[in-house]
């Protein structure tokens, strides 16, 4: 599956779930995860990410691991979202910041 990962924190662009064939992305209060059962694999969200937060998990930087449990486990308890909305207010300034995981709202 593809995998959200920590540079959407405080971002949340939302480009990748305009493009979601199967509607696989899940919203919290400043993240979006992806549900591993629904992802498809197609690839389609990883280039939409201004953040370049996406990455598959066969391909994910070791550092990043951690958010394979946080997709599968947050994808369970927050609602679907399948349609493109306006970034977080401050997005360009948090986009590159690194280790966000601490500002995680659930
Ligand atoms: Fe959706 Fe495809 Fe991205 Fe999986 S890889 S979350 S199916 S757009
Ligand atoms: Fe997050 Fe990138 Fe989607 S910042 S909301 S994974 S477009």
């Amino acid at each position: 599956a593809f995998v959200v990962t920590d540079n959407c924190i405080r971002c949340k662009y939302t480009d990748c779930v305009a493009v979601c064939p199967v509607d696989a992305f899940f919203e919290g209060p400043n993240f979006l995860v992806i549900d591993p059962v629904i992802c498809i694999d197609c690839g389609l969200c990883l280039p939409e990410c201004p953040a370049d937060a996406i990455f598959q998990d066969i391909e994910l930087p070791p550092e990043q691991t951690p958010y394979i449990t946080l997709n599968a486990e947050l994808s369970q308890v927050w609602p679907n979202i399948t349609q493109l909305k306006a970034p977080l207010a401050d997005a360009d300034e948090w986009n590159g910041v690194a280790d966000k995981l601490h500002l995680l709202e659930r």
